[in-house]
């Protein structure tokens, strides 16, 4: 067999940045192309001063160092990535469409799309072609009809979908030690070829028994139940925490029971604000959307409540904080849609913030690694989506502030909603914040329970 030599991945975001910067760092005689039309985060890849890399995750930025220039390169050039690759991965947004058929559920591919006319157009040999991105099952068809539409005479492509697993926060220990590397590809002596080139570079530092091949669209379709799985249980345990508040039992306690039971196991099962992240809504409403398509209500119905209860999550957080809000401010702790990343796609703070706004309360919003820029965006992307004038927009806009340090942002309100786990959040003197006014805290992560054990000017409540 033909060795891949030279490899391409269109999409410098959260997942194709990583993946390629491992994927060069363990097979250095591959030179990887990662690219991108985003001219501003292609220079960000390329900045000198690796703090200024547009993903942030532990350990990236040293193999960045390693790696850059040597055999990862980052660029525009997005024709010439194609034209020099013998494998081409596909790794760019898959959002939920806001507008046209499907509006509000179905996957929107036209990022997807434009990539694979893109390929066609300029390759003048074989490719094959990888979906990385998370596709609606049987999307692999709709790329092949489009590749071979548009394809030059003589060039032939093979499709192969292989999602990424990685979660941000952990992504390179995720890609590192992967608990699976999925390969989907059809059953032909070509596919055959397609899927072992692919298996040949994982190989290189994930043990084979971990490589699943299957056919393209149990791949494709594993990926989104994977997801739904993980938000179902969070949901799950979600819907319980207000069980919980109205019984007063604990949730942490109830949670650790379950989770002793070895069937159930105790990852994902902590309570919070609700989930966030760009994939787990989307992934469920395009699973839901594909059920629907199939006409398959019930089903549809059934995992459309997972996004229902996080919605509800959401609510309840925030309801508990008007309740205790009497001077129309509060402080949230937070914006990203989890720690250690710079991500706030989906964010409950998001929200929260919208329900808080609404109500007439003027927020003080603290993170230590979402900018002030990306949070307005946030807001405004979402009223935008909700048709308010721009008018009404920056009105809203007016009600929002957001601070460098964390003592700013607490020192203007007597309520604090603390929306993301960061570490630093338990490390503050709360001792002394307390002595200054009492106040009220309500923990979406329940992570201040212990730390608050003995303030008295400090009124706890978590989820
Ligand atoms: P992202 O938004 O961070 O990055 C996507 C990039 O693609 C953007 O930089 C955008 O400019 C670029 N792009 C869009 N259209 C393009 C085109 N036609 N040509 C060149 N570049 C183009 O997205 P992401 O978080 O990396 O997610 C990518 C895919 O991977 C999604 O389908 C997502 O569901 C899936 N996924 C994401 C994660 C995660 O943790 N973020 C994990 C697993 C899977
Ligand atoms: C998730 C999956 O974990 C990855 O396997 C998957 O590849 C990825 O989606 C994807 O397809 O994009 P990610 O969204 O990066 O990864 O982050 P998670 O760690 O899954 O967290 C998602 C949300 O759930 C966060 O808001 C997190 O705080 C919340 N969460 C997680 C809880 O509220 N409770 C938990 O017990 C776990």
């Amino acid at each position: 067999m033909i060795k891949v030599k030279n490899i391409c991945c269109i999409g410098a975001g959260y997942v194709g940045g990583p993946t390629m910067a491992v994927i060069a760092q363990k097979c250095p005689e591959i030179n990887v192309r990662v690219v991108d039309l985003d001219k501003d985060k292609i220079n960000a890849w390329n900045d000198s001063d690796l703090s200024n890399l547009p993903v942030k995750e532990p350990g990236l930025s040293d193999i960045i160092k390693k790696v850059r220039n040597k055999n990862l390169f980052f660029s525009n050039d997005i024709d010439d990535a194609i034209i020099k690759s013998d494998m081409i991965f596909i790794a760019v947004n898959t959002p939920t469409k806001t507008s046209g058929e499907g509006k509000g559920m179905a996957a929107d591919l036209k990022y997807v799309i434009s990539c694979a006319e893109n390929i066609a157009r300029v390759a003048t040999k074989d490719k094959i072609v990888i979906e990385k991105s998370t596709l609606p099952v049987r999307t692999a068809e709709k790329l092949k009809e489009i590749l071979s539409k548009n394809a030059k005479p003589n060039v032939n492509f093979d499709i192969i979908s292989n999602p990424e697993f990685l979660a941000e926060g952990t992504a390179i220990n995720d890609l590192y030690k992967s608990d699976r590397v999925l390969i989907g590809g059809d059953n032909s002596a070509r596919g055959k070829n397609a899927v072992d080139k692919l298996v040949n570079i994982y190989t290189k530092w994930i043990p084979k028994n971990k490589i699943i091949t299957t056919n393209v669209w149990s791949s494709e379709l594993s990926k989104l139940a994977s997801n739904a799985m993980l938000a179902q249980r969070i949901s799950s345990i979600n819907s319980l925490s207000a069980l919980c508040e109205a019984t007063g039992a604990d949730t942490d306690e109830v949670s650790k029971v379950i989770g002793l039971d070895k069937r159930i196991g105790p990852r994902f099962l902590k309570a919070s604000v609700g989930f966030g992240g760009s994939c787990f809504q989307k992934d469920i409403l395009n699973l839901v959307y594909l059920c629907r398509g199939y006409q398959l209500n019930e089903v549809a119905d059934y995992w459309e409540q997972v996004i229902k209860i996080n919605d509800y999550q959401k609510s309840r957080f925030s309801k508990k904080i008007l309740e205790l809000t009497k001077d129309n401010n509060v402080t949230l702790l937070g914006w990203a849609f989890k720690k250690n990343t710079n991500d706030s796609r989906e964010s409950a703070a998001i929200y929260v913030s919208e329900i808080l706004i609404n109500n007439n309360i003027t927020i003080h919003i603290y993170d230590p690694m979402v900018s002030e820029q990306r949070i307005l965006l946030d807001l405004k992307l979402l009223f935008e989506y909700k048709n308010f004038s721009k008018k009404e927009i920056d009105k809203k806009l007016m009600n929002v502030n957001i601070y460098k340090t964390h003592n700013e942002a607490i020192n203007n309100s007597k309520v604090i909603g603390l929306v993301t786990e960061w570490d630093e959040f338990i490390e503050y003197d709360w001792e002394e914040i307390s002595q200054k006014s009492n106040i009220s805290i309500v923990d979406g992560r329940n992570i201040l329970g212990q730390r608050l054990n003995n303030i008295n000017n400090i009124k706890y409540f978590k989820l």
